[in-house]
């Protein structure tokens, strides 16, 4: 892969609610920008695509005014340090950090969101299992609802990187862990990559009867990465005190709306429900990285990605991720890793 002598951008086409589309994107072309007096350049390798990008066009997620038409789109990615104006950032550094969907990016310090040790694991793996999605994970698993040992864990969306890590955690753990994914590739990962006990395809008749069969003793920890719907289904195979972590709801974020929760189930099963935000983490990731790269290596912790390449190619992998159909983590490949 040769390293880019442009600018090459995605930026927004129109803002609107409902499922994006390829015209909501356009490709934009600059030249590779100078860094000024306390600025850096990086260069994209790995950007990092996320189900909560849908939200930050939108203005509906922390720390994100809502797009206008022509700003290069959110987001994160591995970056290399091109150039440096700024005395904490040398040439040459690996970092996660704010690029927005670009090859190149002129950040300050504050646009920093992990700095990168190459020997803790694959480059990319620091948008993945070890990044944000791992910490949520991490965030479930070491603080709101710890498994013991023997407890019977689901976790839903198992397949990404957030749902892999955190059944994988709960495992070592101690866990008997049931995934639920859309479809057998997915559960395929679940079961192979990831060394999940069961896996339930809920797009297949009969599901809920292989659910009781795959959690013979009820369901003691849900880590829901989808919402309200299968929840709804979930609580009735629920053991009294059961613990739900509620981490995302993907099929929500193009409108805002959050529907279709109840509360009696819930009343009646004495059950407890913890709102996830892996912000709440940020301080715990030295820990994290330092338990989970050791599982890494020693091949106790796997993860699976699903790789485009070329930065073209994002707003067709960003539209898969939103459609659900992504296995593994998504990412697009930007640029190369050295260089
Ligand atoms: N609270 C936090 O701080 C925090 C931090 C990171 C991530 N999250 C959330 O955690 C969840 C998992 O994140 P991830 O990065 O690991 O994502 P991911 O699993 O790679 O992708 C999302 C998955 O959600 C499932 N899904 C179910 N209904 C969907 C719908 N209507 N539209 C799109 N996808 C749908 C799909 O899997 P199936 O086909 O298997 O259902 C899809 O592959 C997401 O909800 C994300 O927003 C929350």
């Amino acid at each position: 892969m040769n390293l880019p002598n442009r600018n090459a951008q995605v930026r927004l086409r129109r803002q609107r609610d409902g499922l994006p589309d390829a015209g909501d994107f356009q490709m934009g072309d600059g030249p590779v920008p100078e860094p000024g007096d306390g600025e850096f350049l990086v260069r994209t390798i790995y950007l990092s695509l996320d189900p909560y990008i849908r939200k930050a066009i939108r203005g509906d997620h922390p720390g994100h005014a809502v797009l206008s038409a022509g700003d290069v789109i959110y987001g994160r990615a591995v970056a290399r340090v091109v150039k440096s104006r700024h005395a904490g950032v040398k040439q040459g550094d690996y970092m996660v950090a704010e690029t927005g969907w670009q090859s190149y990016a002129v950040l300050t310090p504050k646009k920093i969101v992990q700095r990168i040790d190459p020997a803790m694991g694959p480059l990319s793996t620091a948008i993945g299992v070890l990044g944000m999605p791992g910490l949520t994970a991490w965030g479930s698993i070491a603080h709101l609802a710890p498994p013991t040992v023997g407890d019977t864990y689901v976790v839903s969306a198992a397949a990404g990187p957030v749902g892999g890590t955190v059944g994988q955690l709960a495992k070592i753990a101690g866990a008997r862990v049931v995934g639920i994914a859309g479809g057998k590739e997915k559960c395929d990962v679940a079961l192979r990559t990831y060394g999940f006990d069961a896996c339930i395809d809920y797009k297949k008749d009969g599901w809920e009867q292989a659910l009781q069969l795959a959690c013979p003793n009820g369901i003691d920890i849900y880590h829901d990465n989808v919402g309200a719907p299968l929840l709804m289904k979930l609580v009735a195979y629920f053991n009294l005190y059961a613990k739900v972590v509620m981490c995302g709801r993907p099929g929500d974020y193009h409108s805002g709306e959050f529907g279709g929760l109840s509360p009696g189930p819930f009343i009646g099963k004495r059950a407890q429900l913890r709102g996830l935000v892996v912000y709440d983490y940020e301080k715990d990731l030295p820990r994290y990285l330092r338990v989970a790269s050791t599982l890494l290596r020693e091949g106790r912790l796997r993860f699976k990605e699903d790789h485009a390449d070329g930065i073209e190619d994002t707003p067709g992998h960003f539209l898969k991720l939103m459609r659900g159909e992504n296995v593994g983590k998504a990412i697009v490949a930007v640029g190369p890793e050295k260089g």
